[in-house]
C-alpha cells in the first residue's frame, strides 16, 4: 500500500461517510472504522497519518456513551475530536462546520497541517497495489467471476484481468431479461476486446420457461435469483480447480451493512446464497471504493464509458419492468423501446444527468387506430427520476420536445405499441420501479 491513510473513527456520527468521501476528494485515502478498535486492528492499517474521533447523535451504545478504544490515544498520530468528548485531542471541534469554504478549511488543515498526509490517493496508486494484492492473495490459483456487465461487476473483471489474465474466468449469463444490446457489449468488450476467459451462457428459454404465468412480483424475482444461481453453480462445476470467487462488493455496501453505532441500513448478500458445498475463498478489489471511484478505475482500466456511467439496472432486469405474467411479446417491446429512451436521451444530453431513466409495459391493452382501422394493443410508460440513495425520488422535467420525440419513435418503431404515458410520480408514494 503506497498512500497515506486518514482513519474516520465512528463514535456515533451519521456523516461518517461523508467526512471520508470529502477527505478522499482532498486526494487522502480514508477508511471508516468502529470506536473499539483494536490495537493489533489499528497496527495493521498502513500508513496512518491521523484519526478523526466523529462523534455525534448515535453516541449512546447499550445505555452508555462510547469513548475511543485505548489503541486510538496510544496510535501516537494526530487526533482530531468532532462532537465527541475526547481524552485528548490535537484537534478539537464541537460540529463540522456548516459553512462550505469553513468545512474545508477544517478538513485541510488536520489532512495536511497537523497529519502532514501526502495526497497521494489516485487511481494509479490503487490499481497497482490492487494488482500487486490480488496476485499475493490468488498465487497460481483460478479465479470464477459472475459478469452481469454492471459497473462493479465489470470493473471487477478488467482489474482481475490486468491482475491474473487467464486464471480468471467470468461467466455471463443471459436470462433474456437484459437491456438491448447489453449481453453482446459484454462479449465484444470482454473477450473480444480485453482477451477474457469468458463463457457467455445463452439461458433465455431456461428463464422464460420458469417465469411463465409467474404474475406476482416477489415470485418473479426469487426465481430469477434462484434460477441464476442455478446456471451459475451449474457452470461453475463444469471447471476445474477453481479455488476463488470475484465479487463486485464496494465501500458502500460494507458500511451501510450496518456499524457498532448505528442501526442496520440493508444487509447486502453479495455472495448471493451461493451452495455450501461450492466453497470459494473471496477476491473483493474495490471494497474499499465508494462507487464514482469505482467508476474512475473503469476509466483507468480502459472500459468503455457506456459500460462504466451505466445507469443502475435491477438485478431482475427487465423482468420486474414487464407487468404481471411475463410474455415474449409484451417483452421485445419493452426492449425496443428501452432502447428508444436510453437513445434519445443520450442525444438530447441527458445520460449521466438524469439517475434512473427506463420503460414499464403492464399487462393491459388500450383502443387505438392504425391505418385507418382500429387496434387493440399496449401502452408502454416512460420514468426518469433523481435520487441521492433511492429511498426517495423526483421526477426528471423531461424538456416537452425529447418527450415528443421518443413517443414519436416508439409508436412508429415498436411493434403492438400504440400509447405513450409518462410517469409523474415521485417516491414516496409510488416506488422507483412498477413491481
Ligand atoms: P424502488 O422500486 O424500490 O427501487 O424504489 C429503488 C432502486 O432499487 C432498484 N431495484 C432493484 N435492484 N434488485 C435490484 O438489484 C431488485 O429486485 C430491485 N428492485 C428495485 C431500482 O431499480 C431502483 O434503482
Amino acid at each position: 500500500m503506497q498512500q497515506d491513510m486518514i482513519v474516520i473513527l465512528d463514535l456515533g456520527s451519521k456523516e461518517n461517510t461523508r467526512i471520508a468521501r470529502e477527505i478522499r476528494d482532498l486526494g487522502v485515502y480514508t477508511e471508516i472504522h468502529p470506536h473499539d478498535i483494536t490495537k493489533e486492528q489499528l497496527a495493521a492499517l498502513p500508513n496512518v497519518k491521523g484519526i478523526v474521533l466523529n462523534g455525534g447523535p448515535n453516541r449512546i451504545v447499550d445505555g452508555a456513551a462510547i469513548d475511543a478504544s485505548e489503541a486510538v490515544y496510544g496510535a501516537g498520530v494526530p487526533l482530531m475530536a468532532v462532537d465527541h468528548k475526547a481524552r485528548k485531542a490535537d484537534v478539537a471541534l464541537d460540529a463540522w462546520p456548516e459553512d462550505e469554504a469553513e468545512h474545508q478549511i477544517a478538513l485541510k488543515r488536520f489532512v495536511f497541517d497537523a497529519c502532514h498526509a501526502t495526497a497521494n490517493w489516485t487511481m494509479d496508486n490503487f490499481i497497482a497495489d490492487q494488482i500487486e494484492l490480488i496476485k499475493k492473495q490468488v498465487g497460481d490459483k483460478k479465479v470464477l467471476l459472475a459478469l452481469s456487465g454492471g459497473v462493479d461487476s465489470s470493473v471487477v473483471a478488467a482489474l482481475l484481468i490486468r491482475a491474473i489474465g487467464d486464471q480468471l474466468t467470468c461467466v455471463h449469463v443471459n436470462h433474456g431479461l437484459l437491456r438491448k444490446g447489453e449481453p453482446e457489449q459484454v462479449v465484444e468488450v470482454f473477450r473480444n476486446q480485453l482477451g477474457a476467459n469468458l463463457i457467455y451462457v445463452d439461458a433465455v428459454d431456461r428463464f422464460l420457461n420458469k417465469l411463465e404465468g409467474v404474475a406476482d412480483p416477489e415470485q418473479k424475482r426469487k426465481i430469477i435469483g434462484a434460477e441464476f444461481i442455478r446456471v451459475f453453480e451449474e457452470e461453475a462445476r463444469k471447471l476445474n480447480g477453481i479455488e476463488f470467487l470475484g465479487q463486485g462488493t464496494i465501500y458502500p455496501d460494507i458500511v451501510e451493512s450496518g456499524t457498532k453505532t448505528a442501526k442496520m441500513v440493508k444487509s447486502h448478500h453479495n455472495v448471493g446464497g451461493l451452495p455450501e458445498d461450492l466453497q470459494f475463498e473471496l477476491v473483493e478489489p474495490l471494497k474499499m471504493l465508494f462507487k464514482d471511484e469505482v467508476r474512475a478505475c473503469g476509466v483507468a482500466l480502459g472500459l468503455p464509458d457506456s459500460m462504466v456511467y451505466r445507469q443502475p439496472f435491477p438485478g431482475p432486469g427487465l423482468g420486474v419492468r414487464c407487468l404481471g405474467a411475463i410474455t415474449r411479446d409484451r417483452l421485445e417491446a419493452l426492449r425496443e423501446a428501452d432502447a428508444i429512451l436510453r437513445d434519445e436521451f443520450d442525444k438530447a444530453g441527458l445520460r449521466g444527468k438524469v439517475w434512473q431513466y427506463f420503460t414499464v409495459i403492464p399487462d393491459f391493452r388500450s383502443t387505438g387506430v392504425r391505418d385507418n382501422a382500429r387496434c387493440f394493443e399496449w401502452p408502454v410508460i416512460l420514468r426518469a427520476v433523481n435520487t441521492v440513495d433511492a429511498m426517495t425520488a423526483t421526477v426528471e422535467q423531461v424538456p416537452w420536445p425529447v418527450l415528443l420525440k421518443i413517443t414519436d419513435r416508439i409508436l412508429a418503431e415498436v411493434k403492438g405499441v400504440n400509447r405513450v404515458l409518462y410517469d409523474l410520480s415521485p417516491k414516496p408514494v409510488a416506488t422507483i420501479e412498477w413491481e
